[in-house]
């Protein structure tokens, strides 16, 4: 499989300016990442990484870290319960 690069989150900050840095200074597809408007963070990056980036090596798709974790810990507390309730019904 080629290289290719993941920062995240990228819509700020030092991850914002790495995502700029790897368009710049690489040739490697990057996908970034955000919580916010995708198409906003998208041009962003590009603003700043320069002239002359192939606009086609960046993705930006949404992740937000309390979002997921909150979904794992809900699947986790109904698996519990089911679990619990599958315990009291075979005794
Ligand atoms: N800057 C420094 O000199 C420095 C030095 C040492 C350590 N650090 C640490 O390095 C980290 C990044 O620093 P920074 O200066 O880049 O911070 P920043 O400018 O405040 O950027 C924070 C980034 O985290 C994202 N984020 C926050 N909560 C999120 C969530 N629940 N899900 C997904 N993304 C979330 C923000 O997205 P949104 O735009 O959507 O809010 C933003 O892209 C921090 O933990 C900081 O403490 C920074």
């Amino acid at each position: 499989m080629a290289p290719w690069a993941l920062v995240s989150p990228a819509s700020r900050g030092i991850g914002l300016e790495l995502a700029r840095r790897l368009l710049r200074t690489t040739d490697l597809p990057l996908i970034a990442t955000a919580r916010g408007d995708l198409d906003e963070v998208r041009e962003r990056i590009l603003d700043g990484a320069g002239a002359g980036v192939d606009k086609e090596r960046l993705e930006v798709l949404k992740l937000d870290v309390c979002g997921a974790v909150l979904r794992v810990a809900r699947l986790c507390m109904i698996g519990i319960v089911h679990g619990l309730a599958v315990d009291a019904w075979s005794s």
